[in-house]
């Protein structure tokens, strides 16, 4: 670790050799050398570096490195290589507008309408629940309540931080059937839910389940309703697992009304693998006590030098997971919402759902289809979930690969057939698709 006074003083030497590398570090070349049209999906479909033998109805479960990703990791891989101790010291310790960590932070605030000091830095969804959930100021006897339509890491991060301090925790249903999936009713079963004991409702933004897309400023204001008249250390905080929502639907997160957001920026966002964040109200982070010690955070570094307490309550850069990483990935990450922004996120969800209105228009009328996702654009965003009659999920990828059409199946307790159309497809590609499952079953 970096943070020595002995470093601080010394940086002022090392600072010279490494002026250039890190205004280089600050500003990587990666501009494309072919011009990129952001206007035309041809254009950005080209960016990727996708099989072109395979249809991609499968992204949103790792993303694919677009050009300008792909070569800012590169650029500072080869820093990385060339010299890792100055190019890790000026990248991460420097405490100024150089700092990378700081800029990766202003750049995912920017494009979700939030302040760069409530963000923190993870490696994924999975690790931003895992520290927001363990990071609650739950006590003996508190609840947790979620929904049976989560995914696995989200009950997990639930049910293991509750363990450790006595809390319980309890899923509800937001609905009976697919057929009758509305959001007032969503609300109102979780509000009708929450107990005097209740500390927090986990929910998830955009079902890998079914495809739904869940009413989160709906829900907010239920929970609001039940937070008038509760002080401050017994309000519900609404905890959102956004990470099929981010990339897709309008990144202005922070106006979605929850108290905190964990996503990871691998998915629909196009980022590095291995890179997410979590955004939180900054009177939450007060309150929340970190798991992982933090490389963001001098202040925790000299009470840790000074042997003292920290001192001060608690805020999102002391949340960020520190220990080395991969760098270049989480470095690029700016680079992926750049793109994002380049090709316009309102243009990224009107062409996401439209493609995917395509696939679930299509499915609808097929005899041998059951469709789970919700036809309604408000209740959906871009994954489809359906059955083809008579035959298992798997069977039915399996029959879809042999076609070089690449689909999943969703992990969870009941399992179905899922495509996810995003800005790569083409509607020609959806027909294809469409053909093919005509023909199964
Ligand atoms: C709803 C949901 N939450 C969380 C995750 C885990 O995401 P990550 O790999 O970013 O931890 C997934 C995985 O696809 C998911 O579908």
């Amino acid at each position: 670790m970096s943070l020595t006074r002995r470093n601080f003083l010394i940086r002022g030497s090392l600072s010279l050799v490494a002026g250039t590398l890190s205004s280089a570090l600050a500003e990587p070349k990666t501009r494309n050398k072919v011009p990129v049209d952001f206007q035309d999906w041809e254009s950005v479909r080209r960016q990727f570096d996708l099989a072109p033998d395979h249809i991609h109805l499968a992204l949103f479960f790792l993303a694919s490195h677009p050009r300008p990703v792909r070569q800012a990791i590169e650029q500072y891989r080869a820093k990385l290589d060339a010299n890792p101790l100055l190019t890790v010291e000026n990248a991460m310790f420097v405490q100024s507008d150089e700092n990378i960590p700081l800029q990766v932070c202003r750049a995912i605030a920017n494009y979700i309408g939030g302040d760069a000091q409530d963000i923190a830095l993870t490696q994924n969804t999975t690790t931003g629940l895992a520290l927001l959930y363990h990071g609650l100021p739950l006590r003996e006897g508190d609840e947790i309540l979620t929904t049976t339509q989560d995914h696995y890491v989200h009950h997990e991060s639930i049910r293991l931080a509750t363990e450790r301090c006595g809390a319980t925790w309890r899923k509800i249903s937001l609905f009976d059937s697919y057929e009758s999936i509305s959001p007032d009713e969503m609300s109102d079963r979780i509000r009708k839910a929450i107990g005097p004991k209740t500390r927090a409702v986990g929910v998830t933004w955009v079902h890998s389940s079914s495809g739904l897309r869940l009413p989160i400023p709906r829900i907010a204001a239920a929970l609001a309703d039940v937070n008038r008249g509760r002080d401050e250390k017994n309000r519900v905080l609404l905890i959102v697992d956004g990470v099929h929502g981010i990339g897709v639907e309008d990144p202005k997160i922070t106006a979605l009304g929850c108290d905190a957001f964990a996503a990871g920026t691998h998915k629909w966002l196009f980022g590095p693998r291995g890179t997410g964040f979590v955004w939180a109200k900054p009177e939450l982070w007060k309150r929340m006590r970190p798991v992982i010690p933090s490389f963001s955070s001098p202040d925790l570094f000299a009470a840790w030098e000074q042997e003292r307490e920290p001192g001060s309550s608690a805020r999102a850069a002391w949340f960020s997971p520190g220990g080395f990483q991969a760098f270049e990935h989480f470095w690029a990450l700016p680079q992926a919402i750049r793109f994002h922004q380049d090709i316009g996120p309102a243009r990224i969800t009107a062409r996401t759902h439209e493609l995917n209105a395509q696939m679930k228009e299509g499915l609808a009328h097929m005899p041998n289809i059951q469709l789970y996702t919700p036809r309604d654009e408000k209740l959906s965003a871009g994954i489809v979930c359906f059955d083809v009659k008579g035959m298992k999920p798997e069977a039915v990828v399996e029959r879809l690969l042999a076609q070089r059409i690449v689909a999943s199946t969703t992990p969870y307790r009941v399992s179905y057939a899922r495509l996810a159309c995003n800005v790569v497809n083409t509607p020609q590609e959806i027909e294809t698709a469409l053909r093919a499952i005509r023909q199964l079953g």
